[in-house]
C-alpha cells in the first residue's frame, strides 16, 4: 500500500488561499477583460448519408437425396457444413428411402443438430420398403427406381420454387465438395445450369462432352482435355449430373422438369438423360467449370455390385483426396462409428516413418485407419544424420565400385538410412519369431481395394502352398 501513496499535496495552504479569495469577493472589475467572442462556427456541412449495406447472399435450397449412404454421410455432410456460405441463407431439402443401412438414423441425427443453423429444413424419410421389387441388388437401377428418383428431384425443385429460392443445388450423397468456395464460385458464373467438375480415380466425372443421337454418352477429344485441366474455364456441354446448380431467377429455368419426361422424350429412361433433354427443350445450355479443384466423386458401380464394394470404393475416394490435401474430416454433428483396424492376417505390419516427417505419418495413419489396417510405427534411421564414424561403427561398407543401376551413382545417405530401417525390422522379426510380416514405407499410394486384393493374394499363396520368403 505504501508504494501507492505519493507525496502528500500541501492541501491546507491552498484551501486557505481559496477561502480568502472568496471572502474578499464581489470585485468584478478586478477580473481580466472579456476575451473576444469565439468566431461563429462554420456553417455545418450537410450530414453525410450512411453508406448502403451490402446485399445478403442469394437464397439456396440444397437438395439431398440419399439411399444406402451410411458409409458416405459423415464425410459428405462434413463438406456441406464447411461450405463458406451463410447457413441462414440455405434451406435443406432431404429425402431418403429404400435403405438397408443406417442412412435414415444418421440423417435424422444430423438434421436435429443443424436445423437451427439453416434457414429451413424439409425432411422426407421413408422406412419401408427396403428395396424395389424389380431390383437385383442395391446398385441396380430398374425403371421404378429411376421414376422414384425423378419424382423426388421434381418435388425438390417444386419446393425451391414455392419458397422462391434463388438457386437450387442438387448434390449426390457421395460427392465431396472439398473446396469450401464451390457454391460461391458456381453462383458467380451467372449460368442457369452449371456444375463444378469433380475428380475420380479415373477419367470419370460429372459431365459429358458429347451425346449420341439416342442420348447416350459419346466420346470426344475435348473431354480428357477438360477433365485433366489441359483446358480450363467453363465449357458448354450437353450433360452435367450428380452435383449441379440451377439459377431459378433465370426465366428459362421455369421450364426445367425432372418428371414427367418431356412428351417428345424417346431416349432411354434414365434420370440424368431425361433432365438433359428437358434443359435442351427449355433452350438452356449446361456448363461444366474446372477453373479450380472443387471436389471428388466415386466411380459408379455396376448393377450386380454390393454395398461392401461401394464402401471400399468410397474409402478409396477418401484416401485419394488426402494425397496432396489435408484429410476430409467427418461432420461434427453426427456420431461416427469407430472402425476396427486389423493386421490382415499378418503377425505384424510395420510402417517406417522418419520422425521429422510428421506430415507423412499423419497421412499414412489416416489412410490406414480408413482402410481398417493396424500398423506398428517404426522410427526410420535418418540417413542424413549419420556420419562416417557411425557408419564405421556399424561396419557398413559400400561394395567397391557400386553404382546405382538407374542413376549410376553410389548409395546416398538417405538410401543407407532406408536400408538400416528395414534391417532393424528384420532383426525384430527374428527376435520376436514372427512368421508373416508386411513392411510399408510412409509414402505409399494405395491401389483401389488394396486390403481386399492383398488378403486375396495371401490366400492364393496359401492355396498354392508357395514356399516364399520375400515378396
Ligand atoms: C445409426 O446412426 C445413429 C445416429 O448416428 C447412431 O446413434 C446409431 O448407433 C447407428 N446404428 C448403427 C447400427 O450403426
Ligand atoms: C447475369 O446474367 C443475366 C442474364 O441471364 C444478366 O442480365 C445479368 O446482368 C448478369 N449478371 C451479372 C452480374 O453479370
Ligand atoms: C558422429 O555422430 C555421433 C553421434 O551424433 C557423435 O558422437 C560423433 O562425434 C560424430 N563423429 C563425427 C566424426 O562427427
Amino acid at each position: 500500500m505504501a508504494a501507492c501513496a505519493g507525496p502528500r499535496a500541501p492541501r491546507p495552504p491552498f484551501l486557505l488561499l481559496l477561502l480568502l479569495l472568496l471572502l474578499l469577493g464581489g470585485c468584478e472589475a478586478s477580473l481580466p477583460p472579456e476575451p473576444p467572442p469565439p468566431p461563429p462556427p462554420p456553417p455545418s456541412p450537410e450530414p453525410q448519408p450512411l453508406p448502403e449495406s451490402a446485399l445478403q447472399k442469394p437464397t439456396v435450397l440444397l437438395a439431398i437425396i440419399a439411399r444406402n449412404a451410411a458409409h458416405t454421410l459423415p464425410h459428405f455432410l462434413g463438406c456441406i457444413e464447411r461450405l463458406h456460405y451463410p447457413k441462414s441463407r440455405i434451406a435443406l431439402w432431404v429425402a431418403t428411402d429404400h435403405n438397408v443401412d443406417n442412412t435414415t438414423a444418421i440423417l435424422r441425427e444430423w438434421l436435429k443438430n443443424v436445423q437451427n443453423l439453416y434457414h429451413d429444413v424439409e425432411w422426407r424419410p421413408m422406412e419401408d420398403p427396403q428395396s424395389y421389387p424389380e431390383e437385383i441388388g442395391p446398385k441396380h437401377w430398374p425403371s421404378s427406381r429411376f421414376t422414384h428418383v425423378m419424382k423426388l428431384r421434381q418435388a425438390a425443385l417444386r419446393a425451391a420454387r414455392e419458397k422462391w429460392s434463388d438457386y437450387i443445388l442438387f448434390i449426390d450423397a457421395d460427392n465431396l465438395l472439398t473446396n469450401p468456395q464451390t457454391l460461391n464460385l458456381m453462383i458467380a458464373e451467372n449460368k442457369t445450369l452449371v456444375a463444378p467438375m469433380l475428380e475420380s480415380r479415373s477419367l470419370y466425372s460429372n459431365f459429358w462432352c458429347g451425346i449420341t443421337p439416342q442420348g447416350y454418352y459419346k466420346r470426344t477429344l475435348d473431354y480428357p482435355l477438360i477433365r485433366e485441366w489441359k483446358r480450363t474455364g467453363c465449357f458448354a456441354v450437353p450433360m452435367i449430373h450428380s452435383t449441379f446448380l440451377i439459377d431459378l431467377r433465370k426465366e428459362a429455368s421455369t421450364k426445367l422438369m425432372f418428371y414427367p419426361p418431356h412428351q417428345d422424350y424417346t431416349w432411354s429412361f434414365d434420370d440424368i438423360m431425361v433432365f438433359a433433354f428437358s434443359s435442351r427443350q427449355a433452350g438452356i445450355q449446361m456448363f461444366i467449370c474446372n477453373h479450380e479443384h472443387y471436389g471428388f466423386l466415386p466411380m459408379p458401380l455396376k448393377s450386380h455390385q454390393t454395398l461392401q464394394e461401394e464402401t471400399e470404393n468410397f474409402v478409396h475416394t477418401l484416401i485419394e483426396a488426402m494425397i496432396d490435401r489435408p484429410p476430409i474430416e467427418p461432420s461434427q454433428y453426427v456420431s461416427v462409428p469407430l472402425k476396427n483396424p486389423d493386421k490382415m492376417g499378418f503377425d505384424e505390419i510395420f510402417m517406417i516413418n522418419l520422425k521429422r516427417r510428421k506430415d507423412r505419418r499423419d497421412r499414412m495413419l489416416r489412410t490406414l485407419y480408413e482402410q481398417e489396417i493396424a500398423v506398428k510405427i517404426v522410427e526410420a534411421v535418418d540417413g542424413k544424420a549419420l556420419n562416417t564414424s557411425q557408419l564405421k561403427a556399424l561396419s557398413i561398407d559400400m561394395l567397391p565400385g557400386y553404382r546405382d543401376p538407374y542413376s549410376s551413382r553410389p548409395l546416398t545417405r538417405g538410401e543407407i538410412g532406408c536400408f538400416l530401417s528395414h534391417y532393424y525390422i528384420w532383426k525384430e522379426v527374428v527376435n520376436r519369431e514372427l512368421e508373416k510380416t508386411l513392411v510399408i514405407e510412409d509414402d505409399v499410394r494405395f491401389e483401389h481395394q488394396f486390403k481386399r486384393k492383398l488378403m486375396k493374394l495371401m490366400d492364393d499363396i496359401e492355396q498354392a502352398q508357395l514356399d516364399w520368403e520375400l515378396m
